[in-house]
């Protein structure tokens, strides 16, 4: 008797062991190995001037909270969050058309200069843009989380991988969860991080077949509501060249709040991308757990927001001695 209760203890005991290994071997793949206060001895100020960059340029320009947020997630889905989005010249990510609005490369510049005369070849590009993501955030009056650090940069930078891997304002719900799932991200975090939206604008570029002759249709894309049609087309009147910007989260771009998931309730949403995640169930039950809609067990974004961003700030990570730490940002040593 106690023989056998022995043996199930010993495989018990084995498959725990093995479960355990197959859970490092899943956290290594996904990239995690960062920790809060990698920095803590080897850089200490590493925070405070990063976000004393970030404060400097949002004086002078609120815009770039917006920027800065979608600098990192744009970093993130290409090759990892890796500061690949960061190296300019021929041929980069950079170059690719949606990397050409993004806005607060200067910043991410700054808090390097200011870095490499603090503590010299220790911090690096993807890790200023992480911390910067987060102290843009809180700028906007949205909440705040300890970022995980110890990312170290990429050397590829390739513009085709950021058309291929970057969702774009037309993407099916399909297609957007596949982008999230293939990087480890819940359809959750995919409507908890395209809340983000709720900063910053679009051009008329990225929505105007929805305006005029949606699909060939020769009408509006018919998920816009009613009253709103006017309002966005008379800011991106027939035939214009694109280049207009328009509030994502109309009536508050510059507030950090879940305006952005009213909007999509009612309709108003601006790209289409981000009305189609009210329609679809899968996704459309996330949103009305933020708005704290009747039947479900409401969310509340700001808590899952920063939840979200630490485990989009982890996918595909170098740690240890793979990569490098730049000593630019804007180019590999
Ligand atoms: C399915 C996913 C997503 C799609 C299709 C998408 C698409 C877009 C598009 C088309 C724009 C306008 C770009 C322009 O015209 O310059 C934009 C802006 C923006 N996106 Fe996303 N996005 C997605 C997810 C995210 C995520 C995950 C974040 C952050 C966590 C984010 C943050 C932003 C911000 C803050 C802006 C405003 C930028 C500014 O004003 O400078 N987006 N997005």
């Amino acid at each position: 008797m106690a023989s056998s209760s022995n043996r199930v203890s010993a495989a018990a005991l084995f498959l725990a062991i093995m479960a355990a290994a197959a859970a490092v071997m899943v956290t290594t793949v996904h990239g995690q190995g960062t920790r809060v206060g990698f920095y803590s001895t080897t850089c200490p100020r590493v925070e405070t001037i990063v976000r004393s960059a970030v404060q400097s340029r949002f004086n002078s320009d609120s815009t770039v909270a917006a920027g800065l947020l979608r600098m990192h997630f744009h970093d993130c889905f290409v090759q990892g969050c890796d500061g690949s989005v960061l190296i300019s010249g021929a041929g980069t990510e950079r170059t690719a058309i949606p990397n050409l609005s993004l806005n607060g490369f200067t910043v991410i510049d700054d808090a390097k200069t200011q870095l490499e005369a603090a503590c010299p070849g220790v911090v690096s590009c993807a890790d200023i843009l992480a911390l910067a993501a987060r102290d843009a955030v809180v700028l906007a009056n949205g909440p705040t989380w300890a970022v995980p650090t110890g990312r170290r940069d990429g050397r590829i930078s390739v513009a085709q991988e950021a058309l291929d891997n970057l969702p774009g304002p037309s993407d099916s719900v399909d297609s957007q969860i596949q982008k999230f799932t293939d990087r480890n991200l819940s359809v959750q975090d995919l409507v908890t991080l395209t809340g983000g939206h709720t900063l910053g604008t679009a051009s008329c570029a990225t929505f105007n077949d929805r305006l005029f002759n949606y699909q060939g249709t020769g009408g509006p894309d018919p998920s816009i509501a009613a009253a709103f049609l006017p309002t966005l087309r008379s800011f991106c009147p027939q035939n214009n060249n694109g280049a207009a910007r328009v509030a994502m989260d109309t009536g508050s771009q510059n507030r950090f709040d879940t305006s952005y998931f009213t909007n999509i309730r009612n309709g108003r949403g601006v790209l289409e991308s981000d009305q189609r995640l009210w329609s679809d169930n899968r996704t459309g039950n996330f949103v009305r757990r933020y708005l704290g809609l009747s039947g479900l067990l409401g969310l509340t974004f700001n808590v899952e927001f920063g939840r979200a961003m630490v485990r989009m700030g982890n996918v595909g990570v170098r740690t240890g001695t793979n990569g490098e730490i730049r000593r630019v940002c804007s180019a590999v040593n």
